[in-house]
C-alpha cells in the first residue's frame, strides 16, 4: 500500500478562479510534491483540460478524469483506462438522447461537451420532480442511468454508476492509495459523488448551494474561495494526525 497522499480536485471554481490563490496553492505544493499526488478531475475532456493545465501552469497530475467520471487517464502508466466506465450494457447514448429531445426544457451541450458516455444539456432550475421523472421515463426504456446536476444548469446523463466519485474510487484503488489517504475538493454538484466515498473532502468558500450542504465530520468547508480554499482544506487534513482523524470519523 502506498504511502502517498492524493488530491483529486475539481478545476473550474474550485482550482481556477483566482490566478493570485492559484500561485499560492502552487508555491505550497512545490514543497509537498514528493507527499502528495494530484489528479484533476473535471467536467470538461482531456484537451480541454491541457490547455488549462498549461495556461494557468497547474501542477503536473498524476492521473485526469474527464467528462464527469466518464473517463480515466492514469497518467502513471501513460494510457487511458479501458474498461470504464464498467456499466455499459444498459446505457446507448442515442437512446438517452432521443428521450431528451422531446423535453422542451432541455437544450443539448455543444458536441464538443458530448460523449459515447456523457449526454449533456442546459436546463434552468430543473427540480427534483423533474429529475426523478426522467430517471423514471429513461428507466422503463431500459436505460441504467447517472444523473449528475450542477449549478441550476448542467444536467449530465451518464452510465448507472458513473460520476466524479467512483472514477476518483477506481484510481485510488487501482494505485493502491486508502481512502483515508485520498483528499477530494470541489465547488459544484457533479463533485458531490466525490463526497460519498470514505474520502476526506474540501468544499471551497465559492461552491454552489448544493455542494454547501454536504456535511460530515469527513467534509471541511473552507472559508476562503478557489485555490485558496483547497489550500486551507489541505492544510486542515494534512495538519491533523491521521490515526485521530480516522478514529474520529468511525466515532459518527
Ligand atoms: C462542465 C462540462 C459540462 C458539464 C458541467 C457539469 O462545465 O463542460 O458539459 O455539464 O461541467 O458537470
Amino acid at each position: 500500500v502506498e504511502q502517498v497522499n492524493l488530491l483529486i480536485s475539481d478545476l473550474d471554481g474550485t482550482l481556477l478562479g483566482d490566478q493570485r490563490a492559484l500561485d499560492e496553492f502552487k508555491s505550497w505544493y512545490v514543497q509537498k510534491e514528493d507527499e502528495l499526488r494530484i489528479v484533476y478531475s473535471s467536467g470538461r475532456f482531456l484537451e480541454s483540460i491541457c490547455e488549462s493545465i498549461e495556461l494557468h501552469g497547474l501542477p503536473a497530475p498524476a492521473g485526469i478524469i474527464c467528462g464527469v467520471g466518464t473517463e480515466i487517464h492514469d497518467l502513471m502508466a501513460g494510457e487511458r483506462v479501458a474498461d470504464w466506465p464498467s456499466c455499459r450494457q444498459t446505457w446507448s447514448a442515442e437512446a438517452v438522447r432521443a428521450v431528451c429531445a422531446t423535453i422542451d426544457s432541455l437544450e443539448e451541450q455543444p458536441r464538443h461537451l458530448l460523449s459515447d458516455f456523457k449526454v449533456s444539456y442546459y436546463g434552468d432550475d430543473l427540480t427534483e420532480i423533474e429529475l426523478a421523472r426522467l430517471e423514471r421515463k429513461l428507466e422503463s426504456l431500459g436505460q441504467d442511468v447517472s444523473i449528475v446536476y450542477s449549478s441550476n444548469r448542467d444536467l449530465d446523463i451518464l452510465p448507472a454508476g458513473t460520476n466524479k466519485g467512483t472514477a476518483a474510487r477506481f484510481l485510488s484503488e487501482r494505485w493502491s492509495i486508502g481512502a483515508d489517504r485520498v483528499i477530494v475538493a470541489g465547488d459544484t454538484g457533479n463533485d458531490a459523488g466525490m463526497f460519498c466515498c470514505g474520502f476526506r473532502g474540501i468544499v471551497v468558500g465559492n461552491a454552489r448551494p448544493e455542494l454547501k450542504s454536504v456535511r460530515g465530520t469527513n467534509v471541511y468547508h473552507a472559508k476562503l474561495h478557489f485555490a485558496a480554499g483547497v489550500l486551507e482544506g489541505l492544510k486542515h487534513w494534512l495538519g491533523a494526525p491521521r490515526a485521530a482523524r480516522v478514529t474520529a470519523d468511525q466515532a459518527t
